[in-house]
């Protein structure tokens, strides 16, 4: 008798840790149980692939959902539809919401909100405040915290640990990854005199510029090394950090994003204005061959989208008071693919910035790779698909992309988050099963215990 599946993948390019194999893929209880022919066998269900690839499901790390105290911008609800239409399988949510994801309290209740509402798999960082280091040893090791985050300079909302007192208390405190928004922020205040009473948007990276990024990644760096503690440097924006980071391996890991590889200034800001303002910000082309060269070099670990959105109406605000952030978890996908299609990267890449990386770095357990007893998540693309990237295409509640109107090579056809299709043919097939994501540094690990 032959063996029963819930779901097979059936005739797609599988990306193995062999390599790419022109197979199957089974599943049964949202893991992998097979992988190999499986023509003949018996199964619930079936995705045909063929002409398709089949990758690890793609993990954002960083993203904004806004839930509790922004939800006219975005919730978890939307934030993870606008995730698994735009391929992918899990995401890391940040913790400038209101409240701030700072205690237990306010942990759990991003976690009890999340069920049955959020399309993908999830897991909250826990906020540092400045003065909660202690509490943050118990926080992150409680179910669904994927880490600590520190905002070194202000951005949007209130956490902010400006001082190298501490940063060195987090570091000093706990043992889970420590992701870090690194901008030095008396720099900044220094500063802000240039755009404070009104600036042409192009300013924000002469406000907040080079060196404003590089002193904080260098602060950062020669505090792990003195608590012996890694630290995971976010949305890394100049060729100076790399090379910098490039040199300090085992004590940093690096995350840069799709919008700082496909934007650059001065034109992104004189096309987009605000929509094209982050923090920290898009830079010139200097920088933006930069971070591709770190990438090549493998100084790059990860790409997050820092899926941060605002709404038009918030961006219309004269700059400096337009608020940084633009979505980005739903072109995350599309974007690279395109650029892997022009050249930029390798397929065998995109896989480990976009998943084995996440897994390696956060400790993920069961996820990043297609291997058996791995959760059956897969983003499965094709390759050749020319599509548009279109405003109306998103789930954000937000409702933009700066990349509106941008013709791409590559696109997501299907999500499946343990073995559930949750997105085919740009359409979202429910109900919302998202579940906290695992570590193996976190214990008890949700269900296995
Ligand atoms: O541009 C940004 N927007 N950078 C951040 O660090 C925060 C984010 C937000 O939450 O809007």
């Amino acid at each position: 008798m032959s063996e029963h599946y819930d779901l097979i993948l059936s005739g797609g390019t599988v990306f193995t840790p062999s390599g790419e194999a022109a197979t199957d893929v089974g599943v049964r209880e949202g893991r992998i149980a097979a992988i190999g022919d499986l023509g003949g066998a018996d199964a619930a269900g079936t995705l045909p692939c063929s002409g398709l690839h089949v990758l690890p499901g793609v993990i954002d790390t960083q993203v904004h959902f806004r839930e509790p105290g922004a939800e006219h911008k975005e919730d978890l609800a939307s934030g993870s539809a606008s995730a698994v239409a735009g391929g992918v399988t899990a995401v890391f949510e940040m913790p400038n919401t209101n409240p701030l994801t700072a205690t237990a309290e306010a942990l759990d209740d991003k976690l009890r909100r999340a069920r049955g509402r959020m399309w993908c798999d999830h897991a909250f960082y826990a906020g540092a405040t400045g003065d909660n280091a202690e509490a943050l040893r118990e926080l992150e090791l409680r179910p669904g915290c994927c880490g600590i985050k520190v905002f070194m300079g202000s951005s949007t909302g209130d956490l902010l640990v400006p001082d190298d007192e501490g940063v060195a208390a987090v570091l000093a405190s706990g043992r889970r990854r420590v992701a870090v928004h690194a901008e030095d922020e008396p720099r900044m205040r220094e500063r802000h005199h240039l755009v404070a009473g009104g600036a042409p948007v192009a300013m924000h990276p002469e406000w907040r510029d080079v060196e404003t990024a590089l002193r904080a990644t260098r602060r950062l760096v020669a505090l792990a090394e003195r608590h012996s503690r890694p630290v995971h440097v976010l949305h890394v924006t100049t060729a100076d950090e790399m090379r910098f980071l490039a040199e300090h391996r085992r004590l940093a890991t690096v995350e840069t994003t799709p919008q700082h590889l496909t934007l650059s200034a001065p034109e992104c800001y004189e096309r987009l204005g605000a929509l094209a303002q982050m923090n920290p910000p898009i830079r010139d082309v200097r920088h933006t061959e930069g971070l591709w060269e770190a990438v090549r070099d493998g100084v790059v670990d990860v790409i997050g989208s820092d899926h941060a959105p605002h709404t038009l109406e918030e961006k219309a605000k004269p700059y400096p008071g337009s608020p940084s952030g633009m979505g980005g978890v739903q072109t995350l996908v599309p974007l690279l693919l395109h650029h892997a299609h022009e050249g930029r990267l390798s397929l065998a890449r995109f896989v480990d910035l976009t998943s084995g990386g996440p897994a390696r770095i956060f400790n993920i357990a069961g996820k990043g790779r297609i291997a058996l007893g791995y959760d059956a998540d897969f983003t499965v693309v094709d390759l050749s698909a020319a599509r548009t990237i279109e405003n109306r295409w998103l789930r954000s509640r937000s409702g933009w992309t700066p990349f509106d109107g941008m013709r791409v090579r590559g696109w997501p056809i299907a999500t499946v988050v343990r073995g559930r299709v949750a997105m085919r043919d740009d359409e979202l097939l429910g109900p919302p099963r998202g579940r906290p994501v695992a570590f193996w540094d976190c214990h008890p690990v949700p269900g296995e215990s």
